[in-house]
């Protein structure tokens, strides 16, 4: 099953963007408009370094949304902030083109929109950014730390999410916004949601797709 998912993604590649970027987009919009930034912020005030995990970033687009949205905050410019971007999908993870701040930089490909190009150098935040080719159910082969994870429309694909649910709660991971796609199935809702109780989400959200758990 997972072999399964990786050759999925890895042979759509190609076409991720033109397919799923406007949904992707969309669902951002969704969901960062009705999450509590400022909260967040309170609950990181003291942190000179903010860690963000994004599980499943495929190529990139939930990322470039996320930096997008807190550049939008004054609060987020004077924190160093970092990012790791996880997916098991080697074929999207070279999608994102990511260049440095003071870095000029061009590539042919950055006229492809199937490519996701994240330019350091249009916010006012102190980014490093840094992918990784890996499940999420292995999470715990890393050292990590992270203060705010996302994950967008990745988790109905993990062959283990228990195992995945089960690190996020070891980890005491305390800011999060995990979506997870049930197409409308309200009857596998009940399961879910169960599941995701674990982590005492504080906000449920839906749209006719997905479902966020937000906290
Ligand atoms: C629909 S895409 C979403 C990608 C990205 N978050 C976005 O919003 O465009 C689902 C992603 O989940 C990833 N994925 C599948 N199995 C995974 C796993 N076990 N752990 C982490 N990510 C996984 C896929 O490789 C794919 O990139």
């Amino acid at each position: 099953m997972k072999i399964e998912q990786d050759n999925y993604y890895n042979e759509i590649s190609d076409g991720y963007n033109n397919l799923y970027k406007e949904e992707q987009d969309d669902k951002c919009k969704f969901i960062f408009s009705r999450y509590n930034w400022n909260e967040l912020f309170k609950n990181l005030e003291l942190k000179e370094k903010i860690n963000i995990l994004d599980l499943g970033c495929g190529t990139g687009i939930s990322t470039l949304n996320l930096i997008e949205e807190l550049n939008k905050y004054k609060k987020f410019k004077d924190k160093k902030i970092n990012i790791i971007l996880i997916d098991p999908a080697k074929l999207l993870l070279e999608k994102i083109i990511l260049i440095e701040k003071g870095e000029m930089y061009h590539d042919p490909k950055m006229e492809n929109e199937n490519y996701t190009v994240i330019d350091l150098n249009e916010y006012e935040l102190d980014i490093t950014i840094s992918k990784i080719n890996m499940y999420g159910e292995n999470l715990n082969d890393i050292n990590f730390e992270c203060d705010f994870l996302f994950s967008l429309t990745a988790l109905q694909n993990v062959s283990n999410l228990n195992k995945i649910i089960e690190i996020i709660k070891n980890k005491k991971i305390k800011n999060f916004i995990l979506s997870y796609l049930y197409r409308g199935k309200e009857n596998e809702l009940d399961k879910v949601i169960e599941l995701f109780e674990k982590l005492e989400f504080k906000k449920l959200l839906k749209n006719n797709k997905d479902i966020f758990f937000v906290k």
